[in-house]
């Protein structure tokens, strides 16, 4: 394998992006991965220009210059790209006229079915919404400790209270993990494509990300993981399993390898409960270097009220205990994750109901002429956007996912569209009710 090491300083940026470029090992690559000739890219994540002070189109010296608020913003957070939201639903419903609940959301993953209980599981006791209007005390801070919750966690996953802490989303525990482990400087190990936020969250902690892009089926390249390690000493690395957006898993094997590197191993199973494999959170107890984090934003459709949860070795545990915000879980979602919790067969009868639907919208998007679909443990589709195209008519191509994205939108069917470098011409497509797969299939038609 020959390395080839370049620097590109970025002058609109001021910021330096180093890539070290691999000669890519055997195996077909699909179209977009090709495009990617690096085999991994260690750079400050994404930047926008700074400001400078120009008057008349000419630099104003030093001593003029008016004192702004940004001069007092943290060098890197000024040259932060900003973080790309979605389109909130209820401004699409009002731009196309629509109720919110007409508008068939398939673009982010999360549980159509609501907490417990919707009106066909009325024979359940325990209800999210009932326990929440029975909060007694929304005044009063909530446990720092997320004690209840902690201990009906202990008992769902089979891992001690003590090993578990709780957060606002799995997406604080990642940048306060982040803020515990990385100095600014430090780096870590990201594997597009995959979840955007380590990579966002970095770069709010002043870190280097050091990306070694997947392989054509979406794997793990684990040899130029260990290589990377080897020779760059990064911090940690970030595994999602499944992964979003292509819904792969990873498997032991290539886990176990990655846990013998010295390097933290922050594994993101936001998704496992569809991939019918057991979580790993228990393994924090064998590995020191083991993270693992989960959600009750796709189990339990809690995206909205924020709760996340993850297992550590104690030795790490007690870091995060002394860093995290004393009340970053309210009193509202903490409620509502104990109750969801007491519903096992309600989580249980919608998992079901996810993964056959999933089975059933992945044979139908196969039949759909453009799309080539991948198979999925999670709650969620990646389909390349194909129609047997050829780079000559990749504008067409382009054109085809402006479509895709903007005339299912104006129907009211919102997917996932990307267009970064890994996914060029990539959709993804969250798994809904049975209702929705059909919203979204007359939709496709129509586009035919
Ligand atoms: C892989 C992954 N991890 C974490 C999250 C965020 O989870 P939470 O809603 O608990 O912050 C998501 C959300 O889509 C995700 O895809």
């Amino acid at each position: 394998m020959i390395m080839v090491a370049v620097d590109v300083y970025h002058g609109s940026s001021l910021s330096m992006i180093k890539s070290l470029c691999f000669v890519p090992s055997n195996g077909p690559m699909s179209p977009s991965l090709q495009a990617n000739h690096c085999k991994f890219t260690y750079c400050m994540a994404s930047t926008v220009p700074a400001k400078r002070a120009v008057k008349d189109g000419a630099q104003v010296p030093p001593q003029e210059q008016v004192l702004t608020g940004d001069s007092f913003i943290r060098p890197h957070l000024r040259k932060l790209s900003p973080y790309q939201p979605i389109l909130p639903f209820e401004v699409l419903s009002t731009r196309l006229g629509r109720k919110p609940e007409d508008i068939v959301k398939l673009d982010a993953n999360e549980n159509p079915y609501g907490p417990p209980p919707e009106a066909s599981f009325l024979f359940l006791t325990s209800y999210v919404f009932e326990a929440l209007g029975a909060m007694k005390f929304p005044y009063v801070y909530p446990d720092p400790e997320s004690r209840r919750l902690r201990a009906a966690l202990a008992e769902d996953c089979g891992l001690e209270a003590e090993h578990i802490l709780v957060g606002c989303g799995a997406d604080e525990l990642i940048d306060l993990i982040m803020r515990c482990v990385l100095d600014p400087g430090d780096s870590i190990v990201d594997c597009p494509p995959t979840f955007t936020m380590y990579e966002f969250d970095a770069a709010v902690n002043g870190a280097f990300v050091i990306k070694v892009p997947r392989k054509s089926d979406f794997s793990l390249d684990v040899e130029l993981i260990a290589e990377v390690v080897e020779q760059e000493k990064p911090k940690c690395i970030f595994l999602t399993s499944p992964n979003n957006p292509d819904g792969s898993i990873i498997d032991d094997e290539a886990l176990l390898k990655i846990l013998d590197l010295p390097i933290l191993v922050v594994l993101d199973e936001a998704y496992i409960e569809f991939s019918g494999i057991e979580s790993r959170m228990r393994w924090v107890k064998k590995h020191e270097n083991l993270v693992v984090l989960r959600t009750f934003s796709k189990r339990a459709a809690l995206a909205g009220l924020r709760v996340g949860y993850g297992a550590f070795p104690l030795s790490i545990i007690e870091y995060l205990w002394r860093a995290k915000q004393p009340y970053n879980v309210s009193v509202a979602a903490e409620v509502s994750a104990c109750a969801a919790l007491q519903n096992p067969a309600y989580l249980e009868t919608v998992k079901v109901a996810l993964v056959q639907e999933r089975e059933r919208l992945y044979k139908l998007l196969q039949e759909v002429p453009f799309l080539n679909p991948y198979p999925s443990y999670s709650n969620f589709i990646l389909c390349e956007v194909t129609s047997g195209m050829d780079a000559k008519k990749l504008k067409k191509m382009t054109v085809l996912l402006k479509y895709l994205q903007e005339d299912l939108a104006n129907m009211g069917v919102m997917i996932r569209h990307y267009n970064n470098k890994e996914l060029r011409g990539y959709v993804r497509v969250s798994v809904g009710k049975p209702e929705h797969t059909d919203a979204l299939m007359e939709g496709l038609s129509r586009l035919s």
